[in-house]
Parts: structure tokens; C-alpha cells; sequence
């Protein structure tokens, strides 16, 4: 069976600018920009152009720099909104509008003091409106996640024949389970009149932890879109994280899904929006942290050092990483000792590994982590003491 493509929607420079504290300039976002494009990414939410004049210069200078990627800006169900995002991306050779509203109960009673009816209404003319400018509308039902799937389905089929192309179902607060997210997709694929018309999108927040089980599920019930941001940055505990879903469709061929993003970027992607937003990438992320091709404890190093797939389902260079590190502490063996003394040039005997192996024990108890420079010193000891 063909495998299908999965559309990467990239909105580090939107939701994942949202982290407080985490703001970019324009500078520094159109940096990010032209690395998002050639990494490979289909699509780039640049903004949310009506929020500040720099949002709104931002989007505008994405737009004239983007070579490939449709260029997407967000706004909220109304007129001056879309006509702001319409200007910003008026140079974007690929432009999209992002438009919706909030559709779950909880929205509808508290944010909009509103009703179903006059909802749909007004995601109808955000739609309608929005294509007034660009053929590519997208179109948020803010809070699927806790929205009854009958009324979803509603709004979906309408803004449908109003015009949408993609159809963003977020679970905006992160609430759901991966099964329930999944039958959430599934539903809409089948309840949805006109949906072979528009794309469903993954948009999932991680606030249980789920955002990467939850859009992996959405795609495997049929949306081909996925709306994710690097090292997973976002509101409060941030967004499904890029790099993960891109390296489990990679994996999983099984799925017969992927994208078309170059992974062997996503080391130095990681990086650059760590270093550029001042946020610490956690050493255990998946992917992307120190410690993701790190091996420390002698059973792993030893299986490690035999062969690699023993102890990594990854190979690290898919990801742009060199090699995986073999990590020395109290809890190494001889094995990863040997090899690490290999690695700066010293071939050991079995006895000459015996002493040293026990001097090395002696250091590690001592000290979290023994590096090169200690590795030369026992061996200019050992020299010594040998003659
Ligand atoms: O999480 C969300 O619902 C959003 C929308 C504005 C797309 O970010
Ligand atoms: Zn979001």
C-alpha cells in the first residue's frame, strides 16, 4: 500500500511564541522562518498579525522571505482581523487565513455568552470573508477536544460549503485520550457531509502529557494534517512536539503514513529555537535532549557497544546527531571503559583493563561523570606506575 502524506503545520512562531517570556523578534523569527523551510514543513503559522503592529511585520516580512511552505496567519471570527491577516501576507507566494471561533459549550456560554446557531453563523462569515481574500482558509473549531461531536460535525459540514479547506479540530485544553481524540476524527470523516472537500488537522495540547499520542491517533483515523511546534514549546505545557511526530511516522512504517520533513535537521532546529527563546529543551526529551542517544549504565553500554539497535530504536544520524555517547559513571562496566579509552587512542589489554577498571570505579564514586581529561590522567597514573 502507498504511503500517505501528512502536511506538517508548524506554529512554533504562534502558539509556541505564546510560552511567557518567550518572545522573538522579527529578526530572529524570520530566522526560524527560513530554517522551518528548508527542514521541509508544508506549512508556517508566522502570527497572529492583528495582536501588535510587530506581529503584524513579522508575518509581512515571512511572507516575502518564504520559498516553499504556505505562509498561515491567525485571526479570531471576525471582519477586521481577517482584513489585517489578508495585508500581512499579502507577499506570501503560498497564503493562508487561520480563521475560527470557539465551539464547545464552555466557549460558547462564557466566552461568547452566544448560542449554537449565532456560533455557526459567525464561522460561516469568518469563512466566507477570509476567501474573499485567499483561496487557502483554514478553519478552528476552538475547544473540539470538549465539544459534542454532533454539533462539531455541524459546523464542519457549514463552514465546509462556506468554503474551508482545512478544518483545525484542537484540543485546545489538552483534555482528551488518545482513543477518544481518534473516534473524535473518525466521526467527523464519517458524519461530515462534503469532507473528501477539506483536511482535517491535528491541533493538541499537552497539558496530561498526550499531545503527541493524540495527533498520532487523529492521523491514524484519517486527518493529514498536523499542527505542532519544535522541542513541543506552546501554551502552558506547550503543543505536540514537531520533532516527535515526525520521527514516529518515520519509524513506524507500519503506518503507511509520512512527511516530508528532512529529519536529519531536527537536532540543529531543536537548537536553534532553545538558544533563540531562551527555553532549556528537558535532557530526557524525546528526540531531541542530551541524554536521547546517551547510554550510562553497563548493561545498556554493553549491549550498545556490540550493536547499536540492542538499546536505540533511532539511528542517532537520522536525527542529525554524529554518533550515540557512552556516558561513563560507577554504573559503566569494563566494556564501555575500554571503548571510551579507545576513542582517545589508547588500545587496552584485558590486565591492563583489570587495574584501571578498578581505579576508574574509585574516581566514579566521586564524581557524577568521568570525562576525557580524567581518562588521560588515570592513564598517565597507570604509565607511571608501570614504568
Ligand atoms: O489551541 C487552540 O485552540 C489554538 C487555536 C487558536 C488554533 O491554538
Ligand atoms: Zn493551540
Amino acid at each position: 500500500m502507498n504511503s500517505e502524506k501528512i502536511e506538517i503545520f508548524d506554529t512554533t512562531l504562534r502558539d509556541g511564541e505564546q510560552v511567557p517570556g518567550c518572545k522573538l523578534n522579527t529578526e530572529q523569527k524570520l530566522t526560524i522562518a527560513e530554517r522551518l523551510d528548508e527542514l521541509g514543513i508544508d506549512i508556517i503559522e508566522a502570527g497572529f498579525p492583528v495582536s501588535s503592529p510587530g506581529d503584524f511585520h513579522s508575518v509581512s516580512e515571512i511572507s516575502k522571505l518564504v520559498k516553499n511552505a504556505k505562509v498561515c496567519g491567525l485571526t479570531r471570527a471576525n471582519k477586521k482581523d481577517i482584513e489585517i491577516a489578508a495585508e500581512a501576507l499579502k507577499y506570501a507566494k503560498r497564503p493562508r487565513i487561520h480563521t475560527g471561533i470557539g465551539t464547545s459549550d464552555s466557549h460558547i456560554k462564557y466566552k461568547f455568552n452566544s448560542t449554537r446557531e449565532d456560533i455557526i453563523e459567525r464561522a460561516v462569515d469568518a469563512v466566507k470573508y477570509a476567501k474573499s481574500f485567499v483561496e487557502d482558509v483554514e478553519f478552528y473549531a476552538e475547544d473540539a477536544g470538549r465539544t459534542d461531536n454532533d454539533y462539531l460535525a455541524k459546523v464542519c459540514e457549514e463552514v465546509i460549503k462556506a468554503g474551508a479547506t482545512v478544518l483545525n479540530i484542537p484540543d485546545t485544553t489538552g483534555y482528551c485520550l488518545p482513543e477518544e481524540y481518534g473516534a473524535k476524527i473518525k466521526y467527523l470523516k464519517e458524519n461530515v457531509k462534503g469532507i473528501d472537500k477539506a483536511v482535517l488537522s491535528c491541533h493538541c495540547h499537552n497539558d496530561l502529557g498526550l499531545a503527541t499520542a493524540n495527533s498520532i491517533s487523529g492521523v491514524v483515523n484519517g486527518a493529514r494534517q498536523i499542527e505542532c511546534t519544535i522541542n513541543g514549546l506552546g501554551e502552558r505545557a506547550g503543543n505536540t512536539a514537531l520533532e516527535e511526530v515526525v520521527m514516529i511516522l518515520k519509524q513506524h512504517t507500519d503506518l503507511n503514513l509520512h512527511t516530508d520533513v528532512n529529519s536529519k535537521m531536527l537536532n540543529k532546529m531543536s537548537t536553534l529555537v532553545s538558544d533563540l527563546m531562551g527555553v532549556f529543551v528537558q535532557p530526557n526529551k524525546a528526540i531531541v535532549g542530551a541524554n536521547a542517544f546517551a547510554h550510562s549504565s553497563g548493561i545498556h553500554q554493553d549491549g550498545v557497544i556490540k550493536n547499536r539497535e540492542t538499546y536505540e530504536i533511532i539511528n542517532p544520524e537520522d536525527v542529525g546527531i554524529n554518533e550515540s555517547s557512552i556516558i561513563l559513571t560507577a554504573r559503566s562496566g569494563r566494556s564501555a571503559l575500554a571503548y571510551r579509552f579507545k576513542h582517545i587512542g589508547f588500545d587496552v589489554t584485558k590486565n591492563e583493563l583489570d587495574f584501571l577498571y578498578h581505579e576508574f570505579l574509585k574516581a566514579a564514586d566521586m564524581k557524577k561523570e568521568i570525562d576525557n581529561e580524567d581518562l588521560h590522567m588515570m592513564m598517565t597514573a597507570f604509565s607511571r606506575k608501570i614504568g
